[in-house]
């Protein structure tokens, strides 16, 4: 059970923001005080670069970060050493799909599909350009889910890399990401695991799933801003290389060009982190924890429940993942532009993202490229959800168009 008012109470923008009904967690979650208090602390108390000070406070601050590592890993069960802090989900997905560029060879196939997110597209089709391998899709029903069957008939012996959400960020479409990932392994393939959706919201097991790589972003989960992770299987690690090079990821190099690179993670971390950031998510990390994660992602799927309930008994509404149980609810108002009605639903307080997500191959999935998307975080209410939906049923094209003049 979690206790909502207390919760509530942890984080200062319900009191600067009485009157937000703030439902876009899934483009970036609010953040508590401790959370704020983390980052803050570090500039006001104990500034320093991490891994090249000498003195007490950079020595608190490589304690904090790499101690960090230790929280990420017990977060999702994994070896501190398989924690890679980057910038956010998209530079963790950048990162894998780099590395494994040496594990390819032309002809092999990307195995994805047309729910995903730019950041899990895009690094693939530019190896598709220089690399000469093929992105493929595995076929999603109309509301961007994979069932294994589905997996297993787009499945075939060319298939180097598996890559996909486990939580889709449109349709919040939660795909069978273990099952997948066992037969991907019998076919000899590596698993790229999008986690910016699922690990904010739910419990996730590396070990359990049995992925290769999973990416996550901390902003969405109630962290701060500009730092990620990548988690990845230490043995993969060790034969990849890095996107980035520079400061600290190095253990020696010389005028003819050698360079010796440290061990991982701190191979992959070029240049000064975001050690705010890695701090910033620490706490957050700590504070999901003190809720509880089966917490979370239980409140949230009975809100989710009750929020698709309310939508569905409004005529004006279109919905288009009726039958997810989980993540976002994505609509239209029947007639109105995505973009109008967003505008109408933010005159009302309400905070809703509208377009196409960044998934932009999914309008050939659901039919349309343009939805408003309200996504919950365990911080919502049902009167957050009464408000929007009382909104939602005066959406119309009067209305939307209305508040423009
Ligand atoms: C499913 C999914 N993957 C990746 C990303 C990219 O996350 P970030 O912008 O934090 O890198 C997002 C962001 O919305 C997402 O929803």
């Amino acid at each position: 059970m979690i206790d909502i008012p207390t919760v509530r109470k942890a984080f200062p923008i319900f009191q600067n923001q009485p009157e937000l009904v703030y439902l876009d967690s899934a483009a970036t979650s609010l953040k508590p005080q401790c959370v704020i208090d983390a980052v803050s602390g570090f500039y006001t108390d104990h500034t320093s670069n991490v891994h090249r000070g000498d003195y007490a406070i950079a020595a608190e601050n490589d304690a904090l970060y790499d101690g960090t590592r230790k929280v990420v890993a017990s977060f999702i069960h994994c070896d501190p050493r398989e924690v890679i802090f980057t910038h956010n989900a998209t530079a963790s997905l950048n990162q894998a799909a780099y590395g494994l560029r040496k594990f390819l060879k032309p002809g092999d196939v990307v195995l994805t599909t047309k729910a995903e997110h730019a950041s899990n597209l895009l690094p693939w089709f530019a190896m598709q350009k220089e690399c000469g391998i093929k992105v493929e899709y595995a076929p999603l029903d109309s509301q961007g889910r994979l069932t294994e069957e589905a997996f297993l008939s787009a499945m075939h012996d060319k298939v180097r890399i598996v890559a996909l959400a486990q939580v889709t960020n449109v349709t919040g479409a939660e795909q069978p990401i273990k099952a997948i990932a066992k037969a991907a392994h019998a076919y000899g393939a590596y698993v790229v695991c999008d986690g910016a959706q699922s690990v904010p919201h739910m419990p996730v097991d590396v070990r359990d799933l049995d992925v290769d790589f999973l990416a996550f972003s901390a902003h969405k989960m109630c962290g701060p801003g500009g730092t990620g992770v990548l988690y990845g299987k230490k043995e993969l690690l060790t034969q990849m290389d890095p996107l980035l090079y520079g400061g600290d990821m190095n253990a020696r190099f010389s005028s003819d060009g050698t360079v010796i690179l440290k061990e991982a993670p701190v191979r992959f971390e070029a240049g000064t982190p975001a050690i705010e950031g890695v701090i910033g998510m620490r706490a957050a990390i700590e504070f999901l924890q003190k809720i509880g994660m089966d917490n979370i992602h239980a409140y949230e799927k009975e809100l989710r429940a009750y929020f698709l309930q309310r939508m569905q008994e409004l005529n004006n509404i279109e919905i288009y993942n009726p039958d997810n149980a989980y993540g976002p609810v994505a609509f239209n108002a029947k007639g109105v532009f995505s973009q109008d009605a967003a505008g109408y639903l933010a005159s009302r307080n309400i905070a809703v993202r509208s377009g196409n997500h960044c998934a932009k191959i999914l309008h050939e999935v659901i039919g349309t490229d343009s939805t408003i998307r309200a996504s919950l975080y365990f911080y919502n209410t049902k009167e957050e959800i009464d408000r929007c939906v009382a909104a939602c049923s005066d959406i119309s094209l009067e209305n939307a168009i209305g508040i423009f003049f």
